[in-house]
């Protein structure tokens, strides 16, 4: 039984141990491709392996296609927009995440890219603090509410909209649930994104809703740059010389946005989930899952049932 790692961006060393120790403690073998530049790498270690770890690797039609042993692929993570559901459930491959193993990173780095921003970008000048602003949690998961957690350690008045979260669920943490996104929009001035890429979501984030913002308005992204509506946030930081935007996914027209100096911000690789803890966790949660999977037949986190 044959388990590859296929990371563009690598796990740390120590998750890659920790994932080794369980994979072979079960008697199957581990096979790494990490940071690998050509997708025909991909085809080619993939072609014998019967179970498959990712990131954020594309798993392609075309990838299924090249592994005809595949039983289970695992997006060690929580988006898997990265993965052909399609393609795998019609090789009967099993497809999972890993959900809320790397949440905290996501987290700790959506409070910290709010600073940055209050503080202009670490440059000279008068900043503003998060104490006593209002944020509002866009999609109340696990990376939202520990979004929640941290903000309310700064001080702020926390909000949040999740069309599939019970209000109750929300406020029995301390965080007032609003009815609507566009309410969400119009309350809070910092709002700070948690919703997965669909076909729902893919360019909801558009003019009329950020520009129901209050002044000063700040929009955090650490989920999908696809949920922006690209164009419509060039003529939101034309139109609002005091919104700002900063998101740890670089959008495909970042060449357009550099020209709004300290009030854009993008990554120069996505990093949300690039911590030692984060990786460890994602990625011995996902091993565990294959052996769990291969040896007992739990599909616990399967996503395209
Ligand atoms: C996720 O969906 O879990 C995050 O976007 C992390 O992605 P990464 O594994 O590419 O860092």
């Amino acid at each position: 039984m044959k388990v590859l790692v296929a990371t563009e961006k690598p796990f740390a060393k120590a998750a890659i141990d920790g994932i080794r120790s369980i994979v072979e403690g079960a008697g199957f073998e581990l096979a790494l491709l990490e940071k690998y530049t050509d997708v025909n790498e991909f085809y080619k270690a993939v072609a014998d392996a019967d179970a498959l770890i990712v990131r954020s690797d594309k798993v392609t039609k075309e990838v299924v296609e090249h592994a005809k042993n595949l039983k289970i692929v695992v997006r060690a993570g929580a988006g898997f927009d990265n993965l052909d559901l399609a393609a795998c459930t019609e090789h009967k491959i099993v497809a999972m995440n890993t959900p809320g193993q790397n949440s905290n990173a996501v987290a700790e780095l959506a409070a910290s890219m709010m600073v940055f921003m209050f503080r202009n970008q670490f440059t000279p000048g008068t900043g503003a603090e998060l104490k006593g602003k209002k944020l509002g949690i866009h999609a109340y998961g696990n990376v939202g509410r520990n979004v929640a957690r941290v903000a309310k350690g700064f001080g702020m008045e926390v909000y949040a909209f999740d069309a599939f979260c019970p209000k109750e669920a929300i406020e029995k943490d301390g965080v007032k649930a609003v009815g609507s996104v566009e309410e969400l929009y119009s309350t809070c001035n910092v709002v700070s994104l948690h919703i997965p890429a669909t076909k729902e979501t893919i360019e909801s984030i558009n003019y009329d809703l950020l520009n129901r913002m209050p002044k000063g308005a700040l929009l955090v992204n650490t989920a999908r740059k696809e949920v922006i509506h690209e164009a419509d946030m060039v003529r939101m930081l034309n139109d609002r010389p005091d919104f700002k935007y900063i998101t740890d996914i670089r959008p495909a027209n970042h060449d357009d946005l550099t020209q709004f100096g300290t009030r854009y911000f993008a990554t120069p690789k996505k990093m949300g989930a690039e911590t030692a803890e984060a990786n460890i966790n994602a990625g011995l949660a996902a091993a565990n899952q294959i052996v769990d999977f291969i040896k007992n037949g739990v599909t616990k986190f399967q996503v395209n049932k």
